[in-house]
């Protein structure tokens, strides 16, 4: 959780930690706190709490990622740490337009250019359309040990069904609104998990006993929920 003072405190993801320790972020100018995260100076002070909540299990053998947008920055952060066991890795990425498709020289660096599968929507770059479309053709042809995603809710809820649909384990780093990240106001409440406790990474186990509000229903700053467009 980062704290802008005199303006609000946010979550964030870890992009990468440093030797010396040093934690990046990556962030999204979307309102108020991110505009004026994106307005401090070096040495201008901030707050950080945490980290909070789980991680993602780290697998062997093959694995796929999915990432949509800003979603995108924790499986960076997954990614390189299981580069460095050797895993083997295929990395379909998302955005709307070339300029949102996040650090992807860096991936392509990592991973290798033809282990990452670029979308955008406009179809500025790569793949034109979402990046849920190229996934099911990637299933039918290859095995996959695990599929992590993070991105809008929509697009992880269609990866979700896909490997409900081909029998492989998944698990996805969801996004809510957040206040306390202590499991105590409620404000990312999906079914009867908390995502800041419970979460934000959910296994295809937790995620089925969610159904009825996972890729649906959010809640807003009143707690009332809302329908996730
Ligand atoms: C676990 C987690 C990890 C996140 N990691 C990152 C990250 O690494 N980088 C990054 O840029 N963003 C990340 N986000 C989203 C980020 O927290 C929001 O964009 C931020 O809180 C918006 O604050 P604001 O005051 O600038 O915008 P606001 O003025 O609060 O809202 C502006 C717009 O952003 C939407 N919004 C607000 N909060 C969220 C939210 N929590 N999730 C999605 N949309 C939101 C609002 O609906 C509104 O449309 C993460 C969110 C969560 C829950
Ligand atoms: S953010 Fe308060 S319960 Fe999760």
């Amino acid at each position: 959780m980062l704290w802008i003072p005199g303006v609000d405190e946010i979550p964030l993801s870890i992009l990468d930690v440093k030797e010396n320790s040093a934690v990046s972020v990556a962030v999204k100018r979307v309102g108020e706190a991110t505009e004026a995260l994106h307005k401090k100076k070096a040495r201008e002070i901030i707050g950080v709490r945490g980290p909070f909540g789980n991680s993602f299990t780290l697998k062997r053998g093959r694995v796929l990622m999915v990432g949509g947008g800003t979603g995108n920055i924790p499986l960076f952060f997954l990614a390189k740490t299981l580069v460095k066991e050797k895993v083997k890795i295929t990395f379909v990425t998302g955005a709307k337009a070339r300029e949102e498709l996040l650090f992807l020289e860096e991936l392509y660096a990592q991973l290798g250019r033809e282990n990452v599968l670029a979308a955008t929507e406009d179809g500025s770059y790569g793949f034109k359309g979402l990046a849920t479309q190229p996934l099911e053709a990637l299933l039918m042809r290859e095995k996959f040990d695990m599929v992590y995603a993070c991105g809008p809710e929509q697009m992880v809820q269609k990866v979700f069904n896909l490997t409900e649909k081909y029998g492989i384990s998944f698990e996805a780093s969801l996004e809510r609104l957040m206040r306390c990240a202590i499991g105590l106001c409620g404000s990312c409440v999906i079914g009867k998990y908390r995502v800041c406790r419970d979460g934000p990474v959910f296994t295809a186990e937790k995620l089925s006993t969610v159904k009825g509000e996972f890729g649906v229903f959010k809640r807003d700053l009143d707690g009332k929920k809302i329908p996730i467009e």
